[in-house]
């Protein structure tokens, strides 16, 4: 499948970015050309940290233009997919290892109006995603263990990145394939080659002394590796 240009895209995560000046680091960034903020919910019991609920979004919607891809690493999805039914949320990713009722999950997403997601901890294999790739608009696959931004990237993610997108073609489907964890202006050009579309950063862009250069730089690193 050729990858079009419209689905390549940096998704810098707030997570990484400065809180008491949130709304003013979104602008910056925006005025690169970026429209879609990850944002990372932590629950302290899935993952090893506890960040943010849909308070942020609420209180930075106003501040800045951007969409919102949430990303849910917690252990109740059922109960706390509801809360980011909000406006301007484009899509909820939820991880694989913490729904037994994975078609149920997904449905409730997608009835709730967003584009639903799946997520993939490093070690966890990809057997379920053909027997729901009917109800998945995403896949995220993780390439750092999730709870902190930072992490340095898992070099055998890159197989897995491939296998979706084997996958994807095999079972006649159109999903967006996400990358997250690690993702910086080294790694970017073999993410892209490997056929992923949409690249979660948040230490490369907030860490940087210029976030909105770093974004265009990741930005044109993604479009010029596409794999095509
Ligand atoms: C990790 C989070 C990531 C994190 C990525 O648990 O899911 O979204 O913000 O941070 P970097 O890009 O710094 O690895
Ligand atoms: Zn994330």
């Amino acid at each position: 499948m050729n990858v079009s240009a419209d689905r390549l895209k940096i998704l810098p995560s707030i997570l990484s970015a400065p809180f008491d000046r949130l709304g003013e680091a979104v602008c910056e960034i925006e005025k690169a050309g970026c429209g879609l903020l990850h944002v990372d919910v932590m629950d302290g019991h899935f993952v090893p940290n506890l960040t943010m609920g849909p308070l942020v979004i609420d209180s930075l919607r106003p501040a800045c233009k951007s969409e919102f891809d949430v990303h849910l690493m917690v252990s109740n999805p059922a109960q706390v997919i509801p809360w980011f039914e909000r406006e301007r949320v484009r899509s909820i990713t939820i991880h694989a290892e913490t729904e037994p009722h994975l078609h149920v999950r997904l449905r409730q997403i997608k009835e709730g109006g967003r584009l639903a997601g799946i997520s993939f901890n490093p070690g966890t294999p990809l057997d379920c995603l053909p027997l729901v790739a009917d109800q998945v608009d995403i896949v995220l696959i993780m390439t750092v263990n999730p709870g902190f931004g930072g992490q340095t990237f898992i070099e055998p993610m890159r197989a897995k990145i491939r296998e979706t997108v084997a996958i994807r073609e095999r079972c006649g489907k159109d999903f967006i394939i996400q990358v997250d964890g690690g993702v910086n202006d080294k790694t970017v050009a073999l993410i892209a080659q490997d056929g992923a579309e949409e690249l979660v950063a948040g230490n490369a862009v907030f860490g940087a002394s210029d976030p909105a250069e770093a974004y265009r730089k990741l930005d044109d690193l993604l479009k010029q590796n596409a794999k095509s």
